[in-house]
């Protein structure tokens, strides 16, 4: 009798004991698990002077990225009440039955430092978007100006943590970018993949195959400028451009939200089995004042200085 209570009672306690040391893991590994993912979106783990690393994360940024829509569902459609109207109408409008941006004066303006796509890339990635997207999206679409195909790296002001700037501070910026862009060598990247975000952009993740890390150069670009806002809006290891921006739905048969999501991953495989690989040379950085909200994106008003990859020793 005493024997099966002092039994019982061993019993209980072991219970509770590997309940408690179950809690203990289980929050263990959930905070270990979310100071990985920390370290990871905030680039820490991305070192200079290892490209292999720096690839990685880019191509588990671009996983993500790609996940996105399906996790997230597809933000772009749900806004929209009816065919014709358009999820971003507070950044676009109809016009004449076509798409127009509606520009919005950013005070102070945004100092963008952006790699450059010249046209002779940009223009046949540009037509081959339209030609797959054009079709199922019409109007509900907005195609950026492939003259203005660029890569966000670092901004010395942005619409977040505005820093003002005098006329002789934005020269001084400008001419230490240039002091930069004279040190870097011409790059050469492949196009990864194409994405859609929930949100409805189309974009273009790339790899880079010889030149300068984005990491680096960034890294560059944030010494030249100490002035910037410490936290930026991008990834380190990040190399993106942006095709397009979908603001409506498609033309389908069916209004059926599974159907269009469907349709809008199959326009996104499309396009991905003609461009994707596509190998391209960057030569150009640019400092950008960007005098409308999104000017790079909207063709808003903006004044750019140009500087070459000088591929020079400093
Ligand atoms: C595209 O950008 C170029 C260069 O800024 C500009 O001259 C042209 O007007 C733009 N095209 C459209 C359709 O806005």
């Amino acid at each position: 009798m005493e024997m099966a209570k002092v039994v019982r009672n061993w019993w209980s306690h072991s219970k509770t004991v590997v309940l408690i040391w179950s809690i203990c893991i289980a929050i263990y590994f959930s905070l270990l698990r979310l100071a990985l993912n920390n370290s990871s979106s905030l680039g820490y783990t991305s070192t200079i002077d290892s490209p292999v690393s720096n690839m990685e994360q880019r191509s588990r940024l671009y996983d993500k990225m790609e996940r996105d829509l399906d996790e997230n569902g597809p933000a772009f459609l749900k806004h929209g009440g009816t065919t014709q109207s358009l999820s971003l109408s507070d950044i676009f409008t109809l016009k004449d039955g076509s798409v127009k941006p509606v520009h919005k004066a950013a005070n102070p303006p945004v100092r963008a430092n952006v790699l450059y796509l010249s046209p002779e890339y940009s223009v046949p990635i540009s037509e081959s978007a339209k030609q797959v997207f054009h079709p199922y999206f019409g109007k509900a679409i907005w195609f950026q100006n492939s003259s203005l195909y660029h890569f966000s790296m670092f901004h010395a002001s942005h619409h977040i943590v505005p820093v003002p700037a005098t006329e002789d501070e934005i020269e001084a910026e400008a001419t230490a970018v240039g002091a930069v862009a004279e040190g870097l060598c011409p790059l050469k990247i492949v196009l990864d993949r194409v994405v859609l975000t929930s949100t409805g952009v189309l974009l273009g993740c790339w790899q880079v195959i010889s030149g300068p890390d984005p990491v680096t150069i960034r890294a560059k670009l944030r010494s030249a400028l100490p002035r910037a806002p410490e936290k930026q809006l991008y990834d380190d290891a990040i190399l993106h451009t942006s095709f397009a921006r979908l603001l409506g739905h498609p033309k389908v048969s069916s209004t059926e939200p599974s159907k269009e999501l469907h349709v809008s991953h199959e326009l996104v495989a499309r396009l991905n089995s003609i461009i994707r690989g596509a190998e391209v040379v960057i030569s150009e950085l640019w400092y950008v004042e960007e005098y409308d909200v999104l000017a790079l994106a909207l063709d808003g008003r903006m004044k750019e200085r140009r500087f070459r990859l000088g591929c020079k020793r400093t």
